[in-house]
Protein backbone atom coordinates (compact mmCIF):
# COMPACT_ATOMS: atom_id res chain seq x y z
CA UNK A 1 0.00 0.00 0.00
CA UNK A 2 2.59 2.04 0.00
CA UNK A 3 2.30 3.34 -3.16
CA UNK A 4 -0.74 4.96 -2.21
CA UNK A 5 0.57 7.06 0.84
CA UNK A 6 0.14 10.97 0.42
CA UNK A 7 -2.12 10.35 -3.28
CA UNK A 8 -5.24 12.18 -4.00
CA UNK A 9 -8.10 9.98 -5.10
CA UNK A 10 -10.01 12.42 -7.85
CA UNK A 11 -10.98 9.59 -10.46
CA UNK A 12 -10.88 5.71 -10.52
CA UNK A 13 -8.54 5.86 -13.40
CA UNK A 14 -6.17 7.13 -10.74
CA UNK A 15 -5.66 3.74 -9.00
CA UNK A 16 -3.92 0.90 -10.55
CA UNK A 17 -5.65 -2.30 -11.37
CA UNK A 18 -3.00 -3.89 -8.41
CA UNK A 19 -4.10 -0.54 -6.14
CA UNK A 20 -7.82 -1.65 -6.15
CA UNK A 21 -7.36 -5.04 -5.81
CA UNK A 22 -5.10 -4.44 -2.97
CA UNK A 23 -8.09 -1.90 -1.71
CA UNK A 24 -10.61 -4.60 -1.97
CA UNK A 25 -8.68 -7.44 -0.11
CA UNK A 26 -7.57 -4.47 2.47
CA UNK A 27 -11.52 -3.73 3.13
CA UNK A 28 -12.50 -7.24 3.00
CA UNK A 29 -10.05 -7.66 6.22
CA UNK A 30 -11.06 -4.67 7.97
CA UNK A 31 -14.52 -5.99 7.56
CA UNK A 32 -14.07 -9.75 9.05
CA UNK A 33 -11.39 -7.67 11.97
CA UNK A 34 -8.84 -9.50 10.83
CA UNK A 35 -6.37 -6.49 10.93
CA UNK A 36 -6.95 -3.33 12.60
CA UNK A 37 -5.51 -0.09 11.90
CA UNK A 38 -4.53 2.93 13.86
CA UNK A 39 -3.91 6.70 12.88
CA UNK A 40 -4.21 8.99 15.84
CA UNK A 41 -3.92 11.85 15.91
CA UNK A 42 -4.91 12.26 11.73
CA UNK A 43 -7.75 14.67 11.15
CA UNK A 44 -10.09 14.28 8.19
CA UNK A 45 -12.10 17.39 6.48
CA UNK A 46 -15.22 16.59 4.96
CA UNK A 47 -16.01 19.55 3.01
CA UNK A 48 -19.36 18.77 1.41
CA UNK A 49 -21.51 21.40 -0.81
CA UNK A 50 -24.39 19.19 -1.70
CA UNK A 51 -26.26 16.41 0.71
CA UNK A 52 -25.27 12.99 2.05
CA UNK A 53 -25.80 10.60 4.14
CA UNK A 54 -23.93 7.25 3.00
CA UNK A 55 -20.24 9.19 2.13
CA UNK A 56 -20.52 11.66 5.08
CA UNK A 57 -21.33 9.05 7.75
CA UNK A 58 -19.27 6.19 6.26
CA UNK A 59 -15.86 8.29 6.38
CA UNK A 60 -16.25 10.09 9.90
CA UNK A 61 -17.12 6.31 11.07
CA UNK A 62 -13.97 4.67 9.17
CA UNK A 63 -11.93 7.64 10.47
CA UNK A 64 -13.30 7.86 14.47
CA UNK A 65 -12.72 3.32 13.93
CA UNK A 66 -8.94 3.97 13.35
CA UNK A 67 -9.15 6.34 15.84
CA UNK A 68 -8.88 9.64 14.13
CA UNK A 69 -10.74 12.72 14.13
CA UNK A 70 -13.80 14.50 11.76
CA UNK A 71 -14.27 17.84 11.02
CA UNK A 72 -17.37 18.15 8.82
CA UNK A 73 -16.71 21.78 6.87
CA UNK A 74 -19.94 21.89 5.37
CA UNK A 75 -19.80 24.28 2.93
CA UNK A 76 -22.34 26.89 4.27
CA UNK A 77 -20.98 27.15 7.17
CA UNK A 78 -16.93 27.91 5.91
CA UNK A 79 -16.18 31.42 4.24
CA UNK A 80 -16.61 29.52 1.17
CA UNK A 81 -20.45 30.50 0.88
CA UNK A 82 -18.83 34.10 0.60
CA UNK A 83 -16.80 33.95 -1.40
CA UNK A 84 -13.46 32.77 -0.35
CA UNK A 85 -11.17 32.00 -2.96
CA UNK A 86 -11.23 28.01 -3.75
CA UNK A 87 -7.42 28.77 -3.85
CA UNK A 88 -7.07 30.31 -0.47
CA UNK A 89 -9.53 27.87 1.08
CA UNK A 90 -7.26 24.81 -0.23
CA UNK A 91 -3.95 26.23 1.60
CA UNK A 92 -5.27 27.16 4.38
CA UNK A 93 -7.04 23.86 5.07
CA UNK A 94 -3.87 22.20 3.94
CA UNK A 95 -2.20 23.69 7.54
CA UNK A 96 -4.56 22.06 9.51
CA UNK A 97 -5.73 18.76 8.01
CA UNK A 98 -4.34 15.68 6.87
CA UNK A 99 -6.92 14.01 4.76
CA UNK A 100 -10.04 15.99 2.74
CA UNK A 101 -12.71 14.74 0.60
CA UNK A 102 -14.71 16.78 -0.95
CA UNK A 103 -17.95 16.81 -2.53
CA UNK A 104 -18.89 19.37 -5.14
CA UNK A 105 -20.25 20.15 -8.75
CA UNK A 106 -17.39 20.57 -10.85
CA UNK A 107 -14.68 18.02 -11.11
CA UNK A 108 -12.12 21.20 -12.21
CA UNK A 109 -12.95 22.69 -8.37
CA UNK A 110 -12.06 19.29 -6.99
CA UNK A 111 -8.77 19.50 -8.94
CA UNK A 112 -7.93 22.44 -8.21
CA UNK A 113 -8.27 22.06 -4.55
CA UNK A 114 -5.79 19.19 -5.09
CA UNK A 115 -3.46 21.58 -6.84
CA UNK A 116 -3.05 23.72 -3.77
CA UNK A 117 -3.48 21.29 -1.31
CA UNK A 118 -0.27 19.15 -0.60
CA UNK A 119 -2.61 16.67 1.60
CA UNK A 120 -4.44 14.04 0.27
CA UNK A 121 -7.54 15.12 -1.70
CA UNK A 122 -10.52 12.64 -1.88
CA UNK A 123 -13.53 13.09 -4.68
CA UNK A 124 -16.76 12.49 -2.21
CA UNK A 125 -18.41 13.08 -5.86
CA UNK A 126 -18.71 15.15 -8.46
CA UNK A 127 -20.53 16.03 -11.07
CA UNK A 128 -18.04 13.52 -13.39
CA UNK A 129 -17.29 11.02 -10.76
CA UNK A 130 -18.03 9.02 -7.36
CA UNK A 131 -14.84 7.00 -7.07
CA UNK A 132 -15.47 5.90 -2.99
CA UNK A 133 -18.68 4.51 -4.33
CA UNK A 134 -17.12 1.77 -6.89
CA UNK A 135 -14.65 1.01 -4.61
CA UNK A 136 -17.90 -0.28 -1.77
CA UNK A 137 -19.90 -1.47 -5.17
CA UNK A 138 -16.44 -3.84 -6.47
CA UNK A 139 -16.25 -5.12 -3.09
CA UNK A 140 -19.75 -6.21 -2.84
CA UNK A 141 -19.54 -7.69 -6.20
CA UNK A 142 -16.50 -9.79 -4.98
CA UNK A 143 -17.98 -11.08 -2.01
CA UNK A 144 -21.10 -12.36 -4.36
CA UNK A 145 -18.71 -13.77 -7.19
CA UNK A 146 -15.52 -15.82 -7.42
CA UNK A 147 -13.52 -13.37 -9.28
CA UNK A 148 -14.23 -9.73 -10.96
CA UNK A 149 -12.27 -10.17 -14.35
CA UNK A 150 -14.84 -11.42 -17.34
CA UNK A 151 -17.86 -10.81 -15.39
CA UNK A 152 -20.77 -7.92 -16.78
CA UNK A 153 -21.99 -5.22 -15.19
CA UNK A 154 -25.11 -3.57 -16.94
CA UNK A 155 -25.39 -0.28 -15.49
CA UNK A 156 -29.27 1.16 -16.62
CA UNK A 157 -30.21 4.95 -16.65
CA UNK A 158 -28.85 8.01 -16.65
CA UNK A 159 -25.22 8.64 -18.29
CA UNK A 160 -23.88 10.58 -15.17
CA UNK A 161 -21.10 10.44 -12.23
CA UNK A 162 -21.98 6.90 -11.22
CA UNK A 163 -22.14 5.61 -14.94
CA UNK A 164 -18.53 7.24 -15.29
CA UNK A 165 -16.74 5.60 -12.27
CA UNK A 166 -18.37 2.44 -13.16
CA UNK A 167 -17.14 2.28 -16.44
CA UNK A 168 -13.58 3.45 -15.47
CA UNK A 169 -13.67 1.03 -12.20
CA UNK A 170 -14.86 -2.13 -14.04
CA UNK A 171 -12.58 -1.34 -16.80
CA UNK A 172 -9.67 -1.49 -14.41
CA UNK A 173 -10.77 -4.86 -13.06
CA UNK A 174 -11.13 -6.91 -16.44
CA UNK A 175 -14.87 -6.25 -16.35
CA UNK A 176 -17.40 -5.89 -18.98
CA UNK A 177 -19.62 -2.77 -18.83
CA UNK A 178 -22.90 -2.08 -20.80
CA UNK A 179 -24.21 1.36 -19.88
CA UNK A 180 -27.89 1.48 -21.28
CA UNK A 181 -29.11 5.05 -21.36
CA UNK A 182 -32.00 6.79 -23.80
CA UNK A 183 -29.84 8.67 -26.44
CA UNK A 184 -29.78 11.78 -25.12
CA UNK A 185 -28.95 11.03 -21.92
CA UNK A 186 -25.39 8.85 -22.99
CA UNK A 187 -22.15 9.07 -20.41
CA UNK A 188 -19.50 12.15 -21.24
CA UNK A 189 -17.81 11.03 -24.60
CA UNK A 190 -14.20 11.33 -23.44
CA UNK A 191 -14.74 9.44 -20.24
CA UNK A 192 -16.04 6.23 -22.37
CA UNK A 193 -13.09 7.00 -24.44
CA UNK A 194 -10.73 6.57 -21.39
CA UNK A 195 -12.67 3.33 -20.22
CA UNK A 196 -12.36 1.90 -23.69
CA UNK A 197 -8.79 2.46 -23.68
CA UNK A 198 -8.08 0.97 -20.05
CA UNK A 199 -10.16 -1.78 -21.20
CA UNK A 200 -8.13 -3.05 -24.06
CA UNK A 201 -8.68 -6.49 -25.24
CA UNK A 202 -9.18 -7.67 -21.25
CA UNK A 203 -12.90 -6.40 -21.01
CA UNK A 204 -15.45 -4.41 -23.34
CA UNK A 205 -17.13 -1.10 -22.75
CA UNK A 206 -20.28 -0.66 -24.80
CA UNK A 207 -23.37 1.83 -24.59
CA UNK A 208 -26.58 0.96 -26.06
CA UNK A 209 -30.20 2.43 -25.93
CA UNK A 210 -31.18 -1.73 -25.44
CA UNK A 211 -31.79 -2.22 -21.88
CA UNK A 212 -33.48 -5.56 -22.72
CA UNK A 213 -30.97 -7.03 -24.08
CA UNK A 214 -28.24 -5.63 -21.96
CA UNK A 215 -29.71 -7.50 -19.40
CA UNK A 216 -29.84 -10.48 -20.89
CA UNK A 217 -26.29 -10.29 -20.79
CA UNK A 218 -25.75 -9.48 -16.97
CA UNK A 219 -24.14 -10.87 -14.12
CA UNK A 220 -24.46 -7.29 -11.91
CA UNK A 221 -27.83 -4.96 -12.38
CA UNK A 222 -26.69 -1.25 -11.43
CA UNK A 223 -29.14 1.92 -11.49
CA UNK A 224 -28.85 5.42 -10.06
CA UNK A 225 -31.54 8.43 -10.29
CA UNK A 226 -32.73 9.37 -13.12
CA UNK A 227 -32.15 13.26 -12.34
CA UNK A 228 -28.53 14.04 -10.23
CA UNK A 229 -28.33 16.17 -7.04
CA UNK A 230 -28.13 19.80 -9.23
CA UNK A 231 -30.86 18.18 -11.71
CA UNK A 232 -34.07 18.42 -9.75
CA UNK A 233 -35.53 21.03 -12.46
CA UNK A 234 -35.76 18.33 -15.23
CA UNK A 235 -36.16 15.50 -12.20
CA UNK A 236 -40.45 14.93 -13.49
CA UNK A 237 -39.07 15.62 -17.76
CA UNK A 238 -37.01 12.48 -17.00
CA UNK A 239 -39.87 10.22 -16.11
CA UNK A 240 -41.33 8.76 -18.94
CA UNK A 241 -37.89 9.13 -21.16
CA UNK A 242 -35.97 6.35 -18.64
CA UNK A 243 -38.97 4.69 -17.89
CA UNK A 244 -37.81 1.43 -20.00
CA UNK A 245 -34.27 1.79 -17.89
CA UNK A 246 -36.51 0.76 -14.52
CA UNK A 247 -35.13 -1.92 -13.30
CA UNK A 248 -38.32 -4.15 -12.44
CA UNK A 249 -38.90 -7.85 -12.19
CA UNK A 250 -39.67 -8.17 -15.64
CA UNK A 251 -36.51 -6.75 -16.42
CA UNK A 252 -34.79 -8.67 -14.02
CA UNK A 253 -35.99 -12.26 -15.17
CA UNK A 254 -34.31 -11.35 -19.00
CA UNK A 255 -30.76 -11.62 -16.80
CA UNK A 256 -29.06 -14.22 -15.62
CA UNK A 257 -30.88 -16.06 -12.79
CA UNK A 258 -28.27 -15.32 -10.17
CA UNK A 259 -27.63 -11.51 -11.62
CA UNK A 260 -27.85 -9.06 -8.23
CA UNK A 261 -28.94 -6.01 -7.98
CA UNK A 262 -27.09 -3.04 -6.85
CA UNK A 263 -27.79 0.77 -6.57
CA UNK A 264 -25.64 3.54 -4.68
CA UNK A 265 -28.83 4.91 -2.92
CA UNK A 266 -30.57 7.06 -2.46
CA UNK A 267 -33.21 5.49 -4.66
CA UNK A 268 -36.01 6.81 -5.82
CA UNK A 269 -38.77 3.91 -5.36
CA UNK A 270 -40.95 2.77 -8.25
CA UNK A 271 -38.53 5.26 -10.57
CA UNK A 272 -35.24 4.13 -11.32
CA UNK A 273 -35.77 0.62 -9.00
CA UNK A 274 -39.21 -1.19 -8.28
CA UNK A 275 -40.01 -1.76 -4.61
CA UNK A 276 -40.25 -5.47 -5.30
CA UNK A 277 -36.65 -5.27 -6.73
CA UNK A 278 -34.60 -3.38 -4.10
CA UNK A 279 -36.48 -5.28 -1.69
CA UNK A 280 -35.90 -9.16 -3.18
CA UNK A 281 -33.20 -11.94 -2.64
CA UNK A 282 -30.75 -10.66 -5.75
CA UNK A 283 -31.14 -6.96 -4.25
CA UNK A 284 -27.00 -6.36 -2.19
CA UNK A 285 -27.97 -3.08 -1.83
CA UNK A 286 -27.80 -2.91 1.75
CA UNK A 287 -24.75 -5.02 1.60
CA UNK A 288 -23.26 -2.17 -0.39
CA UNK A 289 -23.81 0.48 1.27
CA UNK A 290 -22.20 -1.31 4.36
CA UNK A 291 -19.51 -1.62 2.19
CA UNK A 292 -18.79 2.06 1.81
CA UNK A 293 -17.55 2.28 5.25
CA UNK A 294 -14.41 -0.80 5.02
CA UNK A 295 -14.10 0.05 1.76
CA UNK A 296 -13.33 4.03 2.68
CA UNK A 297 -11.71 3.07 5.78
CA UNK A 298 -9.15 0.80 3.56
CA UNK A 299 -8.36 4.15 1.83
CA UNK A 300 -8.15 6.20 4.00
CA UNK A 301 -5.44 3.90 6.06
CA UNK A 302 -3.76 3.46 2.48
CA UNK A 303 -3.51 7.27 1.51
CA UNK A 304 -2.39 8.52 5.54
CA UNK A 305 0.29 5.63 5.22
CA UNK A 306 -0.60 3.34 7.75
CA UNK A 307 -1.92 0.28 5.67
N1 LIG B 1 -24.19 6.79 -2.44
C1 LIG B 1 -23.91 7.97 -1.84
O1 LIG B 1 -22.89 8.60 -2.10
O2 LIG B 1 -24.83 8.34 -0.92
P1 LIG B 1 -24.87 9.76 -0.18
O3 LIG B 1 -25.23 10.80 -1.22
O4 LIG B 1 -25.92 9.59 0.88
O5 LIG B 1 -23.51 10.04 0.39
N1 LIG C 1 -25.91 10.47 -9.44
C1 LIG C 1 -26.25 10.76 -8.06
C2 LIG C 1 -25.44 9.92 -7.14
C3 LIG C 1 -25.76 10.10 -5.68
C4 LIG C 1 -24.91 9.25 -4.79
C5 LIG C 1 -26.06 12.24 -7.79
O1 LIG C 1 -25.03 12.79 -8.20
O2 LIG C 1 -26.94 12.86 -7.19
Amino acid sequence: MESLKGRDLLSVADLTAAEIQLLLRLAGDLKRGSVDLRCPRKVLGLLFQKASTRTRVSFSTAMYQLGGQVIDLNASVTQISRGEPTIDTARVLDRYLDVLAIRTFAQSELVKFAEYASIPVINALTDLEHPCQILADLLTIQENFDALEGLTLVYLGDGNNMAHSLMLGCAKVGMNVIVATPADYQPDLAVTQQAIAIAGDRSQVTLTQDAQAAVSQAQVLYTDVWASMGQEDSASDRIPIFQPYQINTALLKQADKDAIVLHCLPAHREEEISNEVIEGPQSRIWDQAENRLHAQKALLAALLGVA
